[in-house]
């Protein structure tokens, strides 16, 4: 799925592509299953601050995405291993963040052996790991970032997406007393995933209700930083999707594999669809209301060639 500039959803076009071949530190991986991340959506449609602008075309492409095929997470197997590599071999079933690379729109990518890459765990679909490394590492940047220790009252702002929802997770696996706040239709689903206390940010505003907490962790990017802080223990920490760019790394990775190996982190998948609807994919993440990943799957012989 190319993008072939920077707009609506429908810049994104169906094109036959080269098969990357792998250099030597590198592996080729048959992509099964991907997702629609905020991120893309963002690089997409180029919605960046106009301070940022400059900075962000000079980053990513002037006119358009540098690298056409965007995508940031993937599920697969490696195909193909280069000379060099030692820690993958051919037939392992992995899970990555690309990064800058981007790529995973794709039935192929190449990574480098030292990318943010892992072994899946062996419990979960290629739909289940493609919807774990965005809001994993994201949520355990921010969570780590503001130091969060055990028996602490943390808040998760904005529970349900992506992030928030591993970021409830998380916070419960670091031992915290957990607060998530989301809409009333996603009530029950923070429940399940462990918060000890759900607020509905329609029916009440969580820094009105006189608690305190040690963590305040904005995963939405949507709540007023000053009223948080309002809401925070004297040495407590607010920290918010909004500032920062997160440099996740494979251990990171490794770190949310025993997770969910341990059943302590799982998969929050709203919907899927297959590669050739990635379109429409975008237009519902673009809604800003989906609950936690949209997973995009890749099959082979599907329609892809037909539709081409
Ligand atoms: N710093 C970075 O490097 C970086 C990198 C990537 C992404 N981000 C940012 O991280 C944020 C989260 O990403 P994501 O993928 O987790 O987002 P997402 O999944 O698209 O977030 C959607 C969720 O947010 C909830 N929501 C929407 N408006 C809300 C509000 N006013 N208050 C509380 N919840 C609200 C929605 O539920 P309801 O509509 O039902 O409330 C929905 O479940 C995005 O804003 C993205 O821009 C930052």
């Amino acid at each position: 799925m190319v993008c072939t500039k920077y707009g609506p959803p429908d810049v994104l076009q169906l094109q036959e592509v080269e098969k990357p071949a792998p250099r030597d530190n590198e592996v080729l991986i048959r992509i099964y299953a991907t997702a629609v991340t905020s991120s893309d959506c963002i690089i997409r449609g180029f919605k960046v601050s106009t301070r940022r602008w400059i900075l962000g075309r000079l980053l990513l492409g002037l006119t358009k995405p540098r690298k056409p095929v965007l995508g940031l997470v993937l599920a697969g197997e490696i195909e193909t291993v280069g000379k060099d590599v030692k820690r993958f071999q051919m037939g392992a079933r992995v899970y990555a963040f690309t990064k800058f690379r981007f790529g995973a729109y794709a039935e192929y990518t190449c990574l480098p052996e030292d990318s943010v890459m892992a072994v899946m765990p062996s419990n979960l679909t290629y739909e289940e790991a493609a919807a774990i490394p965005f809001g994993g590492l994201l949520a355990l940047h921010y969570l780590r970032k503001g130091n969060i220790q055990s028996e602490q009252k943390v808040l998760i702002y904005g529970a349900s997406g992506a992030v928030g929802t591993s970021a409830v997770q998380l916070a419960r696996h670091f031992g915290a007393e957990v607060t998530g706040v989301c809409s009333t239709t996603n009530v029950e689903l923070v429940k399940s995933l462990g918060a000890d206390q759900v607020i509905d940010y329609t029916q009440a505003d969580f820094t009105k209700k006189g608690e305190l907490y040690d963590l305040i962790f904005d995963a939405v990017g949507k709540a007023s930083a000053s009223n948080c802080e309002k809401a925070l223990t004297p040495n407590g920490k607010y920290v918010s999707v909004g500032h920062g760019s997160p440099r996740p790394c494979a251990e990171d990775l490794l770190f949310l594999t025993e997770l969910i190996a341990t059943g302590q982190l799982q998969a929050v998948i709203d919907r899927c669809y297959p590669l050739e609807q990635i379109v429409e994919a975008h237009r519902y993440v673009d809604t800003g209301h989906k609950k936690g990943n949209v997973v995009i799957t890749v099959e082979q012989n599907s329609q892809l060639h037909k539709t081409l």
